[in-house]
């Protein structure tokens, strides 16, 4: 067994682990970027409970999924885990650990929902930091494995212009008076502006505020200060915008309006196909009352209202349930409601009391109290849209037991080149 020397030692990959990282056969040996048929040779990195977590130093015998990747730094910044492999093969690995999951299997599987391989990411956190040893600030995703922010000029996921704007960011901060008082940005991309929030510690100069200002109108995006908590956030530049950013769905004729910090989709592209999915498999007539849980800004809530008698949505953010209202007026949506829940606790079922329709889009967690309150009602059909398979599988199982049969599901390519699971599944009764 290797130990942590930094010596080179060879070894085989037999499997694929759910995170996305190569293993060997005993699991002891865990190499990121490493794919199940290769042999490679590496270097040990870190022990964390008796594994050794390995840097690739070779690939000594390749898969036949081994591809190059879109970006010079894929092997080591941490948010991609799956650019090295053929994308169909990461769809196929998705699709079979996930069906793995499941104690009742679904009894259709739908073909997966594809999209943009690339420039798909319209959400991220960017870590900055000022290194002190390479004298210069870095902007960017944390390295696998790591705490250090991945040295990198752009990124090939996150949406243009965001994802060419490391290193002018990275400039940009350092050019600050004091480059330490800016330890993350986020970005959020509509589909005509991108914005960029930036946190900060201490105050901002007169100078600072220019060149911040400056760099907006030359990139053309839009920048927010965060001094403080959430509700401190204002936009610096441009002064004078639209307040919200916003995406359209298109077949449906809704334009969804949204702040940068608000929770929406990662990848607005594939959302709009899932949104269609969704109101495909809930098939929905204008007499029927539909309950979209954990309704965000109005996502699905929306174009379901177009469709039926009657929309409830809800929602735990108060800022998330006033954006829904905002959009359903905005959109001349009338048969929509909105209400504050937390739907981890036990609620009211007089909100289900007239649904014969569900969709819920539950946050990792999941909806296990939601599960046990819809056995108990009226509801005949439920559309759930999961991001973490075991939580689905957990949930699915509450309804399978309580009479619902699992009709079909699939998985969805809303994060391409990582090894997060998006996926969608009908029960009915
Ligand atoms: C995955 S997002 C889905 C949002 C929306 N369906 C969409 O497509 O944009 C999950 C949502 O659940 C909300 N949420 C989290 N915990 C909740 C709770 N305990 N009760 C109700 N909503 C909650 C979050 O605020 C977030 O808006």
């Amino acid at each position: 067994m290797a130990n942590l020397t930094k010596m080179p030692f060879n070894v085989d990959i037999s499997k694929l682990q759910p995170d996305g990282n190569g293993a060997s056969e005993d699991g002891k040996t865990v190499v990121p970027g490493g794919l199940p048929g290769e042999t490679l040779s590496v270097t040990p990195l870190a022990r964390r409970h008796k594994v050794i977590y390995c840097r690739i130093e070779e690939v000594k015998t390749a898969s036949k999924y081994r591809v190059e990747c879109a970006c010079p730094v894929a092997d080591i910044c941490g948010g991609c885990s799956l650019q090295h492999m053929e994308h169909s093969a990461q769809i196929n690995f998705k699709q079979t650990n996930w069906l793995k999951t499941f104690a009742t299997p679904p009894k259709e599987i739908i073909p997966a929902l594809l999209g943009p391989k690339l420039n798909y990411r319209c959400k991220a956190r960017l870590g900055v930091r000022f290194v002190e040893k390479k004298g210069r600030v870095l902007v960017g995703f944390r390295e696998k494995m790591k705490g250090f922010i991945t040295d990198t000029q752009s990124c090939k996921t996150l949406r243009l212009p965001a994802g060419d704007l490391l290193k002018p960011l990275s400039k940009l901060i350092m050019a600050l008076s004091d480059p330490k008082s800016v330890p993350q940005i986020e970005v959020a991309c509509g589909d005509s502006t991108t914005a960029l929030v930036v946190r900060h510690l201490g105050q901002m100069s007169k100078a600072d505020l220019k060149a911040l200002e400056k760099f907006s109108n030359v990139h053309g995006i839009h920048l927010y200060m965060q001094p403080a908590g959430i509700k401190s956030i204002y936009r610096l530049a441009p002064r004078i915008a639209e307040p919200f950013l916003h995406y359209d769905l298109y077949d449906h004729d809704i334009r969804m309006h949204f702040m940068p910090l608000d929770f929406t989709q990662v990848n607005h592209s594939i959302n709009r196909s899932m949104v269609n999915l969704a109101l495909d498999l809930l098939s929905i007539s204008q007499s029927d009352q539909v309950f979209d849980a954990f309704s965000g800004i109005g996502n699905f809530s929306l174009p379901i209202a177009r469709r039926a008698g009657r929309v409830i949505g809800a929602e735990l953010s108060s800022e998330s349930v006033a954006r829904a209202r905002y959009n359903a007026t905005e959109n001349g949506i009338e048969n929509a409601t909105f209400v504050e829940l937390d739907l981890f606790k036990d609620f009211e079922q007089d909100f289900l009391k007239q649904t014969s329709h569900l969709l819920l889009d539950p946050p990792r967690s999941g909806a296990e109290c939601l599960m046990r309150s819809i056995v108990k009602s009226n509801v005949r059909r439920v559309v759930y849209v999961s991001c973490n398979p075991q939580t689905l599988a957990r949930d699915i199982e509450i309804l399978v037991k309580g009479g619902f049969g699992f009709d079909k599901a699939g998985v969805i390519d809303m994060f391409p080149h990582t090894a997060h699971i998006e996926s969608i599944a009908l029960l009915s009764r």
